[in-house]
């Protein structure tokens, strides 16, 4: 062996020992032959496997009520896994030897006889595999089962005995208030809260629990972390998927239940919760139920004034003719259905450190792109000093960060242009986790299984958080019962209802956006842009919505913004109010104005619901000045509209 090969086989070893692995066990799967346990816990295990983390005293014994032998559990295990695994390559060795400590059992969740035959079943993997008496038992079902399950296991005698006994709950963890305190009282009556773990799986993410790693191990943030330095904060899921065949189960959830009231409250604590005395579980988990524990209950007339609700419609092709379908068209949905597929809300923590700060959440299925993001804004810094010169406004700072798809942290601050005048830009500091490490591989459940095993409960949620993250969603839930619902309110693929701009705006705030290159290269003016044109585009542009026959711009009007329409139709009109012309998503409008600095020329009425993106003045006239590109391709759609001829050096003397 050379000297280098025996370095780094040292240096392997030392890391090895570095891993510990997970504790012994039998993994008991109550749901083994559902779409959790091949798409994520498997997979989940056999990361674990691969990467020498999964202890050999372990045993997986699944039970569901279809009808398979061990044997057949495991081919249809083995035929998941080539579909579900997350790794470059398969290691099959692995596999086979993992496979082959997976066993099943077929039965019903309310028959004894099934628990007794568990029984029998784990104290014999409990020899075989020598677990020391160790169970994780995983309710990977219907959430009506889990207190059913926890009883029955327990009659069943499953607590006694040498080991530890867990139990891992999927969420939805109760449907409403009343349902949530009802579970954890039948969940807790013959089990201890140290046993049971109830998952987030947006806690399985490393970018949500890089929330807190960054948050306290960096001394230049928490300082600024209040009232006194942040104007606001704001929360966003979107998803371009709609319910996925999920219709079902999605009727009788909806976005509030579905993604607000566990995955982002989750987030809104860790973000938003003071610092605790220690890394230790409870006291991490004890400031996030404080934190949620002070957010506002709403009355009903605080519901109407904060939170926005939306639910999509299909999308249509020009003929008119439904090309996707909406919400209420969608398999296993109720016709009339009032479930919500959106929504928008302004939350008040009502505490010392964030009294007055307003929390924005909004969320959604069939929206315009995937993208999971946290905006803290920032206070603007006094402008005082930058009169009398060309500086008109101070934008905020903002941090952001990316949780998926794009996994990174981003500053966004002004710079000054480069120039003789004093010139600002906003410009930006992006940290991209896929640059500074190796791009995780995992599905998010690895550590789930890895920590339960060690008694690790920080990732879970504990009884009374869920109980406040329902008391929170409780008063929604209820005022949308009782009022009507204007659906759909939303097309597909669309950035949601008009009214959660309308939320924020009344507020003098706008939604931050995620413009990314491959969505501004849909505006054809930016196909071919080059990289650093749409970097400044990107900084600068704000999203704006407007409803259809809302008039985007008026003739006469001095000319302030150029619009790129993202979604919808506008039509532009001539004096007669006459249809001149129609302009669909991709193009852009309000060019003349601002390239001839006269009036506007035309009225532009919004023909369908409309997303826009709008380049102000100031940014247009200097993006125009240092890109000869966009110059040139702002002159082009000009000149192919109205016949405008205007050279560009007129054009760049008149900015
Ligand atoms: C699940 C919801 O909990 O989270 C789904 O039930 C949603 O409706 C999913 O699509 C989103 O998770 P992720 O990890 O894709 O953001």
């Amino acid at each position: 062996m050379s000297d280098t090969a025996q370095v780094i086989q040292s240096f392997a070893a030392e890391e090895q020992t570095a891993n510990v692995t997970s504790q012994p066990c039998v993994m008991v799967i109550f749901g083994a032959s559902g779409d959790l346990t091949k798409r994520l816990l498997v997979p989940a295990l056999y990361n674990l496997a691969c990467d020498g983390l999964l202890s050999k005293h372990f045993a997986l014994l699944g039970t569901a009520m279809d009808a398979l032998t061990t044997e057949q559990f495991r081919e249809k295990m083995t035929a998941d896994i080539q579909k579900f695994h997350t790794r470059k390559e398969f290691d099959k060795g692995v596999w086979d030897n993992m496979v082959s400590r997976f066993h099943y059992i077929q039965g019903g969740f309310a028959d004894m006889e099934v628990f007794t035959k568990l029984q029998g079943k784990v104290a014999e993997l409990d020899k075989q595999y020598q677990v020391g008496g160790n169970v994780l038992f995983y309710f990977a079902t219907a959430p009506r089962f889990f207190g059913l399950i926890c009883d029955n296991l327990h009659k069943s005698g499953f607590k006694a005995g040498q080991g530890w006994k867990r139990i891992i709950v999927e969420k939805p963890f109760g449907t409403d208030l009343q349902s949530a305190l009802q579970l954890n009282k039948e969940v807790l009556s013959n089990w201890n809260e140290d046993q049971i773990y109830r998952v987030d799986h947006y806690l399985g993410k490393e970018t949500v629990q890089n929330l807190l790693a960054f948050r306290f191990s960096n001394g230049m943030f928490e300082p600024l972390w209040n009232k006194n330095y942040i104007d606001n904060i704001q929360f966003n899921v979107s998803e371009a998927v709609d319910v996925e065949g999920r219709g079902g189960y999605y009727d009788s959830s909806g976005v509030l239940k579905d993604m607000m009231q566990n995955h982002m409250f989750q987030m809104l604590a860790y973000l938003c919760m003071e610092v605790p005395g220690s890394f230790q579980s409870d006291a991490i988990r004890n400031e996030k139920a404080k934190l949620l524990q002070a957010v506002r209950v709403y009355s009903p007339e605080e519901v109407e004034r904060y939170v926005v609700r939306g639910q999509y419609g299909p999308s249509r092709n020009d003929l008119g003719e439904v090309v996707k379908p909406g919400y209420r068209q969608e398999k296993d949905v109720n016709p009339d259905s009032k479930t919500e597929t959106y929504a928008a809300a302004r939350f008040h923590i009502d505490n010392w450190r964030w009294e007055g700060v307003p929390i924005y959440l909004r969320s959604g299925k069939a929206l315009w792109k995937r993208g999971t993001e946290i905006i803290v804004e920032f206070k603007k810094a006094p402008a005082v000093m930058f009169r009398g010169t060309p500086v008109r406004d101070l934008g905020a700072n903002r941090l952001i960060f990316h949780i998926q798809p794009f996994q990174g942290i981003e500053v966004q601050f002004h710079a000054k242009v480069p120039g003789p005048t004093l010139q600002l830009q906003p410009v930006n500091m992006r940290f991209g986790y896929g640059d500074a490490f190796k791009a995780s591989r995992y599905t998010g459940y690895e550590v789930m299984v890895y920590s339960c095993s060690h008694g690790d409960a920080t990732l879970f949620s504990r009884g009374d958080l869920v109980e406040a993250a329902w008391r929170v969603a409780q008063p929604l839930m209820d005022s949308w019962t009782n009022t009507p619902a204007n659906f759909p309110n939303y097309a597909r693929a669309s950035w949601g209802p008009k009214a959660a701009s309308d939320l924020i705006e009344r507020d003098g705030r706008r939604w931050f956006e995620l413009v990314t290159e491959e969505v501004l290269k849909k505006v054809a003016l930016f196909k071919d842009a080059d990289p650093l044109l749409l970097s400044q585009v990107i900084m600068a542009l704000r999203p704006t919505m407007v409803a259809a026959n809302e008039m985007v711009i008026k003739k006469g009007d001095i000319g302030r913004e150029l619009y790129l329409l993202a979604r919808g139709e506008v039509e532009v009109l001539d004096d007669a109010g006459k249809v001149i012309k129609t302009l669909k998503d991709g193009d852009i409008f309000g060019e003349v104005g601002l390239l001839m600095s006269t009036p506007r020329t035309a009225n532009v009425r919004a023909k369908t619901g409309c997303d826009l993106f709008v380049l102000d003045k100031a940014d247009f006239s200097r993006i125009l000045r240092d890109h000869q590109q966009f110059a040139n391709g702002v002159l082009q759609v000009a000149k192919d509209r109205y016949n405008l001829t205007i050279k560009a050096e007129q054009l760049l003397q008149a900015k």
